[in-house]
This record gives structure tokens, sequence and C-alpha cells, in this order.
């Protein structure tokens, strides 16, 4: 756990780079700094392994206060990545990530070891190993820092936009595999960003600092986007913030739903308009697995594979509210299947009922 108690930089010719900052990074979480530029994101994540000293105030890790502690023995158990990877750049990808290792005493066969795995874990295969970072892509090299940052398996870590120095693609995917990992490692980190994209997607709360350094809220995406503090916050996060909240509501049990007749491929068009609630008949297999929509009413023939369609229409539980309603949307009955993880009929949901479920949700953002 990473808390900020109270804690100010004001630099000489009196610009308050941070202003009071008091907030906790709960352990094995992300916590990501955002806002515009200049509002003291970084100066803030510096102050952490005091590469930058508060002028007032205190941080805390784990309950120790830092400026008690040994400045070399605190960056030992923080990685830092910082922007733009800032590889050693006369050292091999393979050495950069070994670095670390090796100044804490590793011998050199092990630290070379753990740094060829690492690497393999931020998607980095090992004809990478042994080239210089100037032969990398930009977004390579990004992770390579992020895997020097994990060598010698800090506790904490934190990283300055680690993410910036790629196209919306790439950086889509490393955002992808970062996630993949952090559910993995479950290090307590703080990241910072200028995009509320990303930091809406990889946060588990998000802090919006504003100019001046004030924090402005924190908290977990649902509840920025469903309740932001104030306009500033409200515009920072942006449009279709209504929208986006879907997507962070998880798709439980508050959603009630119906029961659904289903019925074989091969049904008879008799079998198929009995069956059905309404011209659309959803036709499963014997395991209850959803194969498609059939419109009973234009059926001339049994059920064949060619008459389903189930495109889109399709919401496994433990989804979001967000893939619930655009089931039912793109739905030709105006039904969203809700299937379980073994990808069974568990029913379908229309939508009132999925209004009625964001409703809920969004007075339990609120509470
Ligand atoms: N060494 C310094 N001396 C004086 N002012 C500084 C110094 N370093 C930073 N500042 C000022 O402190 C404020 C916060 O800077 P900081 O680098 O923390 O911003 P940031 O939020 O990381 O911005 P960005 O998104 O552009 O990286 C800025 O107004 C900056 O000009
Ligand atoms: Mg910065």
């Amino acid at each position: 756990m990473i808390v900020f108690d109270n804690v100010t930089k004001r630099y000489p010719g009196a610009t308050t780079a941070v202003d009071g900052l008091s907030l906790v990074a709960p352990k094995g979480k992300l916590t990501v700094f955002v806002g515009p530029s200049g509002c003291g994101k970084t100066t803030s994540l510096r102050m952490i392994n005091r590469l930058i000293t508060p002028t007032s105030g205190s941080i805390l890790l784990d309950g120790e206060p830092t400026d008690r502690m040994d400045v070399a023995l605190l960056r030992r158990r923080i990685g830092y990545v910082i922007q733009h990877a800032g590889l050693f750049p006369h050292r091999t990808v393979v050495q950069n990530v070994a670095t670390t290792a090796r100044l804490n005493g590793v011998p050199k066969a092990k630290a070379l070891k753990e740094a060829h795995e690492l690497l393999e874990r931020v998607g980095l295969t090992q004809s990478f190993a042994d080239r210089y970072p100037y032969q990398l892509s930009g977004g390579q090299q990004q992770r390579v820092g992020v895997a020097r940052a994990l060598a010698s398996n800090p506790q904490f870590m934190l990283m300055d936009e680690p993410f910036s120095a790629v196209d919306p693609v790439v950086r889509g995917q490393l955002q992808d595999e970062f996630l993949r990992l952090q559910r993995e490692i479950g290090k307590t980190i703080i990241m910072v960003t200028h995009d509320i994209d990303e930091a809406l997607k990889l946060g588990d709360q998000v802090a919006v600092l504003r100019t001046g350094g004030k924090l402005a809220q924190v908290a977990s995406p649902k509840v920025l986007l469903a309740r932001p503090a104030d306009g500033f916050v409200a515009d920072f996060v942006g449009r279709d913030r209504g929208y986006r909240f879907l997507s962070f509501a998880a798709l439980d049990g508050s959603l009630a739903l119906a029961a659904e007749p289903t019925v074989a491929l091969g049904a008879s068009p008799e079998e198929a308009r009995g069956a059905a609630l309404d011209r659309w008949v959803l036709v499963a297999d014997a395991a209850r697995q959803p194969l498609g929509w059939v419109d009973a009413d234009a059926l001339r023939e049994p059920i064949r594979e060619g008459d389903l369609n189930l495109s889109g229409t399709l919401a496994p539980e433990g989804s979001t509210l967000r893939h619930v309603l655009d089931a039912a949307l793109s739905s030709p009955s105006g039904r969203g299947v809700v299937v379980g993880p073994d990808g069974g009929l568990l029913g379908t949901a229309r939508l009132p009922e999925i209004v009625a479920a964001i409703e809920d949700a969004r007075a339990g953002a609120a509470a």
C-alpha cells in the first residue's frame, strides 16, 4: 500500500506542482493518475521513490514513511518505468533487463536467465534478447522497460506513461497484455497517463488531478463515469460517459432473465411455431447451447443450419450490461441470449429488464 498524506510540492518561483495530495493506492491494485499536462502527475510519482523531495506532507510505503528509509533500499523495492522506456543504449535488451538484479548482487547467470523469462512474459521472443535498443520499435522498447521494472520482483511499480510511444492498435495490445500480467502478479502499481480511456481501462481506481496539482476525484472507473465529482471531472472523462459506464457494470444476478423455449435442429415448422413466444424461436443443441434464431412464421421446411442466425445476440454471464444491451438490440427477437460459463442457455433478456438492471447499477455506483 502506498499512502500520500497531505503531500505538497512547491518549486522555487511559486509553481505549486502538487497541492495537499492525500490518497491511498491499495495493495495489489493498479491506481492510475490522470490529468492535463502539467498537473503534477510525474512529480507525484517521483516523490514516491524520492527522486523529488516533497515540500511538506509524507508518503508511506506499507505504513512506513519513505523519508526515513535508506534511498537505495527504497528504490530497490520499487520498479520504475519512465516515459520512452529510458533503456541503456549500449547494453543489449537482456542486459538491460538484468541490470537491476545485477545491482542487487544476483549472480550473472541467474540474472540473465530471469531476464530471458521476463522478456517472454512481456511478449518478446528470444530473438530480441541480444539486440540493442535502437534495433527495436518504440513499443518493443517500452516492453523491455516494463520487463526491466519487473526484474528482481519489486513489491511496487511506478509507471510514467508506459504505453505512450506507440500507435493506438499496439497500445491496445500492450494494455491487454499488461492487464493479463497484472492479474497474475498483483503488484501495487501507480501508473501515470493523460489518456482517460487508458486510465478507465487499466485502473482499479483512477485519481483525476487538475492543474495546480489538486486532486479532483479518486474513484473506481465505474463511479467516475456514473458520478463525476464536478464539471471538471465530467468534462475530463468525456463524451458518452453514460454509455461507457455500461462497460463497467457487470452482467450478474441483478438482471431478471426470462425462460426461453428452444427447439432442436430439424424441428418442423409446426413445432417451431408451437414453441415460439413470437415469430422468433431459439434453436439449441442437446447441451442447451444456443445455435441461432429462426423466423418460425417464414419456415416452410424443417430447420436447417443455414436458417440460423445468432450473430451478436449472445452475452456470457459475467460480461457487462453493455454487452447484453447490445445483444438485445442486435437480436431479431429483441431478446439477448445469456449463457453460462459452459455456454449453456440461462435465459433471455429484453430491453425493459436490461434498463431496470442499468438503473440498479447506477444507483449502486452512487451509493
Ligand atoms: N524542476 C522544476 N522546477 C520548476 N517547476 C517544475 C519543475 N518540474 C516540474 N515543474 C512544474 O511543475 C508542474 C507539474 O509538472 P509535472 O511534470 O509533474 O506534470 P505532469 O502532470 O507530469 O505533466 P505531463 O502530462 O506534461 O507530463 C508543471 O507546471 C511544471 O512546469
Ligand atoms: Mg509527466
